[in-house]
């Protein structure tokens, strides 16, 4: 199978996911500013994948630093971390990973410069291991929530493609799977850049895990026919009171949820939770403007037409149902139960 993301020793090979599904390319990154370019062009996207992505991109700034003093080096780092996180504001597990790499440089900065080398390779890869085995906690504690032959929709792609592997909120649909629940998939195509269309249906048939594409605007045709179950999506980043960012769209997926009396769930990593931040409106949405007008190369809106596109937009904490992490199932009152995770667990970024 093909991989998101392998670190080579010496350079990032990633699937370029630009090209899918028509063409399986993979990309090698020699340097930490092509990583930081690929992660803008979105050769490489999802919130885990451009985190562990970005470590990797620390490793090669750091690789690429070679003969050179402590100190020079450390300031090579940081101009690398800030260029690696203005490449995508939204997801903050871009920011988490970042940080955490130059965190454990930080903490040993008493070693040579090819040990600091070495560390943050390690790291790098021990944060890729942990990606996948997050990923299935979350699909393991999820799946409990789905019963056997129910249909999921699903919004973006929230799988093996946006993460090392697995998935997040496809995860929990790999794992009802395991468990033999025979659970089938709706994707919405996820407008404007199309990454339900053009990656979780590929995705799903890759795995011969049942899926119908829809449009976005067939999602609340089919909830009210009653053909949807549920609604697992994945996060970019979640706020102390439970507030999501996710793919633009998620929100109206929410609302529609609701109004139908169907579970909407959000599968995600502790990483994406931010716990700085109180509430949704203190996350940065980014914009992409030409996504609108272009599908691919083609137009299909007038010249100079004006155009918005917010890429994400944030499902309030009181459309969620539960989010699913590594460590547990967090229901409402999100603000309350967020608060004990966190107290839960040992050194998390505050
Ligand atoms: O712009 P993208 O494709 O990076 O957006 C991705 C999403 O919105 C995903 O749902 C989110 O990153 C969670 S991925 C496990």
């Amino acid at each position: 199978t093909v991989k998101t993301l392998e670190w080579k020793g010496n350079h990032l090979d990633l699937l370029d996911q630009t090209r899918l599904p028509l063409h399986t390319e993979i990309i090698s990154c020699t340097t930490c500013k092509e990583v930081a370019e690929a992660i803008k062009r979105m050769k490489v996207r999802g919130a885990p994948a451009i985190g562990v992505t970005a470590a990797y991109g620390m490793v090669l700034a750091a690789d690429g630093a070679t003969g050179v003093e402590k100190e020079p080096f450390f300031q090579h780092l940081y101009r690398s971390a800030d260029e690696l996180k203005s490449t995508r504001p939204t997801a903050v597990n871009l920011s988490w990973a970042v940080d955490r790499m130059l965190k454990l440089a930080e903490d040993h900065r008493e070693e040579s410069v090819l040990n600091l080398q070495r560390i943050l390779e390690r790291e790098a890869d021990r944060m890729a291991e942990e990606d996948v085995r997050v990923n299935r906690k979350i699909g393991e504690n999820g799946q409990a929530l789905l019963s056997d032959g129910e249909v999921v929709l699903t919004h973006c792609n929230a799988g093996a493609l946006a993460t090392v592997d697995y998935g997040t909120a496809l995860g929990v649909i790999r794992a009802a799977c395991e468990h033999g629940k025979g659970v089938s998939v709706y994707a919405d195509e996820t407008r404007p850049y199309l990454q339900g269309a053009r990656l979780t249906a590929w995705e799903l048939m890759q795995s011969h895990i049942p899926v119908t594409l829809i449009t976005d605007n067939m999602a609340g045709y089919f909830m009210k026919k009653g053909t949807i179950d549920c609604v697992v999506t994945g996060a970019d980043r979640i706020a102390s009171n439970g507030d999501t960012a996710n793919k633009i769209g998620t929100y109206s997926v929410a609302v529609l949820a609701k109004e139908n009396n169907i579970p909407f769930y959000v599968a995600a990593p502790i990483s994406t939770i931010d716990f700085s931040i109180a509430s949704g409106d203190e996350i940065p949405i980014e914009r992409e403007e030409s996504e609108v007008t272009m599908i691919g190369e083609t137009r299909i809106a007038p010249e100079g037409v004006k155009a918005a596109n917010p890429a994400f937009d944030i499902t309030p904490a009181s459309y969620i149902t539960a989010v699913f992490t590594e460590k547990e199932v967090i229901f409402p009152p999100f603000l309350e139960n967020l608060k004990k995770l966190k107290h839960s667990i040992p050194g998390k970024r505050m």
